[in-house]
């Protein structure tokens, strides 16, 4: 399996614009989305449109917590006061498939092949697995041999070698890394829509559980036209401004 990774898009059709078009001519049998197709962001039809109708590999898709508010699952309980204003103002204008669409993404979870997906963590939609201490909890809550998580929107890798040590590794650059034999992984691509690493360029990864590797990209894009639609849509402007500083 050779797998286009994304999470975390955040309605920011800027950013998965160039992660596509950086793409376009690398091979992949399957996408996944590890969750927040949306919130925060202005473009959430173009994100769901360009996801909801895309050809080419088998997609494997789960919601993330923006999701669930945006699509009415939820309310906005323990939202920072911006990203439920955006939540709600997601959630008036989605379009009819899209909002069907975003209802009906199942909660991870989800296993393909030896891969597990999900947003926080197998255990917990709204957890944030930020070190060691929280990546053991998760090798421990599961026998997946590779799992692969979004949410705090930093793109990193733990791996649990065959003694039971957990080691981690950022990824602050473009890598190429080999995965091991017997190791087992849990790794985050970092966010498309709203990287938080002080790195404004949309980040994602390609798995690929044959060749045994995993490749971290980042690419710039048209942060000024993303800030443009939010402020155009009257969202709060710190959600414009965070996407140039990368927070
Ligand atoms: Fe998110």
């Amino acid at each position: 399996m050779r797998a286009l990774v994304v999470s975390d898009l955040h309605s920011n059709a800027e950013a998965m614009r160039a992660v596509m078009a950086r793409v376009r001519r690398k091979k992949f049998d399957h996408i996944f989305c590890l969750g927040d197709f949306v919130g925060y962001g202005a473009q959430p039809n173009q994100i769901l449109d360009t996801m909801r109708t895309f050809k080419g590999a088998k997609k494997v898709y789960i919601r993330g917590n923006h999701d669930r508010v945006a699509a009415g699952l939820d309310e906005a309980e323990g939202f920072n006061a911006a990203a439920k204003h955006a939540a709600l103002w997601t959630r008036e204008h989605l379009s009819a498939p899209n909002r069907r669409f975003l209802r009906d993404l199942p909660l991870g979870p989800v296993m393909r092949d030896e891969v597990q997906l999900c947003h926080g963590s197998p255990q917990d939609e709204d957890e944030y697995v930020f070190n060691g201490h929280h990546a053991a909890g998760v090798f421990a809550s599961t026998d997946a041999r590779f799992i692969l998580y979004g949410h705090t929107h930093m793109p990193v890798i733990f791996a649990l070698d065959e003694n039971g040590y957990v080691e981690g590794a950022a990824i602050r650059a473009e890598a190429t890394l080999r995965l091991s034999e017997g190791f087992r992984y849990l790794i985050n691509p970092g966010s498309v829509g709203q990287p938080r690493d002080r790195n404004p360029a949309a980040s994602f990864a390609i798995f690929d559980s044959k060749a045994l590797t995993i490749q971290f990209f980042r690419v710039p894009y048209d942060i000024p036209k993303a800030q443009a639609s939010i402020l155009a849509a009257g969202l709060p402007r710190i959600l414009a401004d965070r996407l140039a500083l990368g927070t």
